[in-house]
């Protein structure tokens, strides 16, 4: 059994070899954090959004799309605080040359003594059995109670550190709690200093004219600015979304883990404006709602959990992240904010324009509150691929590797093989290609045995493979291939289309 580590190494170079990810400008020896996406990888990244922007906005009849562009003026990331507070505090280790956050460093550390707390509790239950009662077990075992008061201690003294912006205290927390970097093993470590995330670049000629703009580190500013404009044209009534997808940038100082941190990636996000005071209760139904659409994509629900925050941000009421379980350990995949009317109050008061709902019902006018939900496309794609990966031994002792895609989000829905490339087969294979494709994403390919393309189709996670023989010239049957099975049926040609809309649907 492969470790963790290993594990993510084998996912990352079998995204290279089957066309999923390639590092970015790779004959120059790739950019840090910048990944492109290949034949494979497109489709299954483009099979995700739509999925979601389906969901989204076609099934809740009071979200509507919007595509704003990545250039925004200047004035907006001042209003939204990027300008001022997008900043991670980092700390450098002076030994291995390696930087961190140093808030990651603390919280991974806060972790660990949680993950001991877990460790108790689950000896326990197994001790007592259906009689095991947690919160008490936690409220009075004397090892718990230890663990559960130093993660208190430090939380109460980081977090109003961070809140103040008082790195010197951050720093000295780091050296007390005796934390050493991962690679060189040693505390000895630099100071903590607060780094800006936005990337910025020049609008207009290089002179006076020319004036300093950023890349969007989120979509969401598009969707406030344009907040009245989509509500008015639209039609839109309280409470209603605004959903949207596209690339944010952000200069991320810890960006090795693949797809997981990247400097360019893609967001797929959507604010629900409320009525203020109805806030909580549509940010406890988003929480819902998300979990569900996780769980449709077909991923148990053992890979997902809550992490409600403890620290809130100036400008939310209540935040909590969805985590999947990748290969790296469970990690935040989506973030569901509730962000009070700080957004469009931010934006008013810097632009001068109200940015207010008119209520037809009461005759009010108001500044509506915002949820939000989040989530990365890049971090979705990583968690369907590094789910869907899997060694097989088989009964005949030979191995495959085989991706479970689900059948809905796999890049290539079915693959159409002719048997041998001769006796008129390859023919009658064109001729059933040329139908099926116009349905859904097909495959054709006619080099090397069917053994092996079968285990190309395995490797790219293709659901159906369909083959095409002497008996098909016969009787018009051909053999339908199940990738998780392997178990082969056999079905006339005009039944291939319904019945893999079927499967995949
Ligand atoms: N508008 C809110 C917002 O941007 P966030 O938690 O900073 O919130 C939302 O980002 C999601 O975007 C994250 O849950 C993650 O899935 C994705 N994301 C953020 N930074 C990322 C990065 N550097 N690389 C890949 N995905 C990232």
């Amino acid at each position: 059994m492969a470790s963790n580590e290993d594990l993510f190494k084998k996912i990352i170079s079998h995204a290279k070899e089957y066309g999923f990810v390639f590092p970015s400008s790779e004959i120059y020896d790739g950019l840090s954090a910048v990944y492109d996406y290949g034949p494979f990888g497109v489709e299954l990244k483009n099979n995700i959004r739509e999925y979601w922007w389906r969901t989204m906005t076609q099934y809740h009849e009071n979200i509507v799309g919007l595509d704003a562009s990545i250039f925004m003026h200047p004035a907006v990331w001042k209003a939204s605080g990027h300008v001022d507070a997008f900043s991670d505090p980092m700390i450098d280790n002076k030994d291995s040359k390696k930087r961190y956050r140093a808030d990651v460093l603390i919280e991974d550390h806060i972790q660990k003594i949680e993950d001991k707390i877990i460790k108790e509790v689950e000896k326990a239950r197994t001790r007592f059995g259906g009689s095991f009662d947690e919160k008490m077990y936690r409220e009075t075992n004397p090892r718990v109670k230890e663990h559960q008061e130093k993660i208190d201690a430090i939380k109460h003294r980081f977090y109003p550190a961070l809140e103040r912006n008082d790195l010197e205290d951050v720093r000295n927390l780091i050296g007390e709690l005796g934390i050493v970097c991962p690679v060189s093993g040693t505390k000895n470590w630099t100071e903590v200093r607060q780094f800006n995330l936005m990337f910025s670049t020049q609008m207009g000629s290089v002179n006076e004219d020319a004036s300093s703009i950023y890349l969007r580190p989120e979509t969401a500013q598009g969707i406030f600015v344009n907040f009245l404009n989509v509500q008015k044209s639209a039609r839109m009534k309280i409470p209603f979304g605004i959903a949207q997808t596209g690339k944010a940038f952000r200069n991320e100082i810890v960006a090795r883990q693949f797809l997981f941190r990247m400097r360019e990636f893609e967001q797929m996000e959507m604010q629900y404006f409320v009525k203020p005071g109805e806030e909580l209760k549509w940010y406890e139904f988003w929480k819902t709602e998300r979990m569900k659409w996780h769980l449709s994509l077909g991923i148990p629900a053992s890979k997902y959990r809550f992490h409600d925050h403890d620290k809130l941000a100036h400008y939310a009421n209540a935040a909590a992240d969805i985590e999947f379980e990748f290969p790296i350990g469970f990690k935040e995949l989506e973030g569901i904010h509730s962000r009070t009317d700080f957004d469009l109050s931010a934006h008013q008061a810097h632009s001068g324009r109200k940015l207010q709902y008119f209520d037809t019902e009461t005759s009010e006018s108001y500044v509506p509150y915002v949820v939000e939900t989040s989530i990365g496309l890049d971090r979705t794609f990583l968690a369907v691929l590094s789910h869907a990966y899997r060694e097989e031994k088989l009964q005949d002792g030979s191995e495959r590797i085989v991706l479970g895609i689900p059948a809905k989000l796999a890049p290539i829905k079915l693959a159409v093989l002719p048997l041998v490339k001769k006796d008129g087969l390859p023919e009658k294979a064109r001729e059933i290609m040329d139908v099926v494709k116009y349905g859904f994403r097909c495959f054709y390919e006619e080099k090397d045995t069917i053994g092996r393309r079968y285990r190309r189709m395995d490797a790219i996670g293709t659901p159906y493979c369909i083959t095409i023989d002497h008996q098909t010239l016969q009787d018009n049957t051909v053999t339908i291939r199940d990738r998780d099975t392997m178990l082969q049926d056999r079905i006339s040609i005009p039944e291939i289309p319904s019945l893999v809309r079927e499967k995949i649907g």
